[in-house]
């Protein structure tokens, strides 16, 4: 890695360590209620329906969906550079008695030398990596043969008007009417950082499925997610929902 690039994740892991004690208050990263966790369920046993699997969570944070799939029956390992969202992570499994392996690990080369997953998964993740396509590259080397990649991501800011405007709108409402900072616990990336960023905005899906197609991923498809979607939002108020009204989607592919 050049050192610029070590400086740009120095500077990313950093901003996740900050972030790390209230990452998971907010809707769509914490888990709120039953029904949005029982949609996750569906959803991933709609992706993956075996039992058992060797799934590697790239980019874990504080280890809400390594809990889910370890719940699920799982073998799960959980990677991140951010050592303070791992200690969180770690803390939330123990306290569960969940085995979950969590160690510190860059999501565009996972520390694994061998083919050893049958899912590497990322949520939120790709539009925070400097070359996603790279990392997409090296998923797919981890994976074994006929393994999965399963990919969460969204868009909310494509840097038009309308999309400026409705981050403020919502920023504004949640801030008058629930008196609490939405961006409160977001790591507000400096625009140099986000300049080094291919999608500092989010990823869009048609920019994942080419990252896919070029790493040789078969059987591509996407899930709109539309019932965890749903779920969160019975949570969520009013000016949050503005805020996250995106395109948002998960996508998979098969080695
Ligand atoms: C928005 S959070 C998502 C966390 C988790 N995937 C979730 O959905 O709850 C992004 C996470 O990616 C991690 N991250 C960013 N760049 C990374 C990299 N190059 N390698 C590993 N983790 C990275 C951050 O430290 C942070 O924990």
């Amino acid at each position: 890695m050049s050192s610029s690039e070590t400086r740009i994740k120095e500077m990313v892991a950093h901003k996740w360590d900050l972030a790390s004690e209230t990452f998971d208050t907010h809707v769509g990263h914490g888990i709120r209620s039953k029904k949005e966790r029982d949609a996750w369920k569906r959803a991933f046993r709609e992706v993956f329906p075996e039992k058992g699997l060797k799934i590697l969570d790239v980019g874990c944070g504080t280890g809400e969906l390594s809990l889910l799939f370890a719940e699920m029956g799982h073998k799960v390992t959980g990677i991140d550079i951010s050592r303070k969202m791992l200690k969180t992570a770690e803390s939330k499994a123990e306290a569960c008695g969940a085995e979950i392996t969590f160690r510190e690990g860059d999501a565009e080369n996972p520390p694994f030398m061998t083919p050893s997953f049958d899912i590497v998964f990322s949520r939120h993740l790709l539009w925070t990596l400097p070359d996603p396509k790279k990392a997409v590259e090296n998923w797919n080397r981890v994976l074994r043969k006929n393994g999965k990649v399963v990919i969460i991501d969204g868009v909310w800011d494509r840097g038009t008007l309308g999309d400026r405007a409705r981050r403020n709108i919502g920023a504004f409402l949640t801030l008058l009417l629930e008196r609490k900072d939405p961006r409160k616990g977001h790591p507000g990336y400096s625009e140099e950082l986000k300049s080094r960023l291919p999608h500092a905005g989010g990823a869009p899906l048609e920019k994942v499925k080419e990252y896919l197609a070029a790493s040789g991923f078969e059987e591509v498809r996407t899930l709109n997610l539309k019932e965890v979607r749903q779920a969160q939002k019975e949570n969520m108020p009013l000016g949050e929902r503005i805020m996250r009204n995106y395109q948002y989607y998960l996508i998979c592919g098969r080695k």
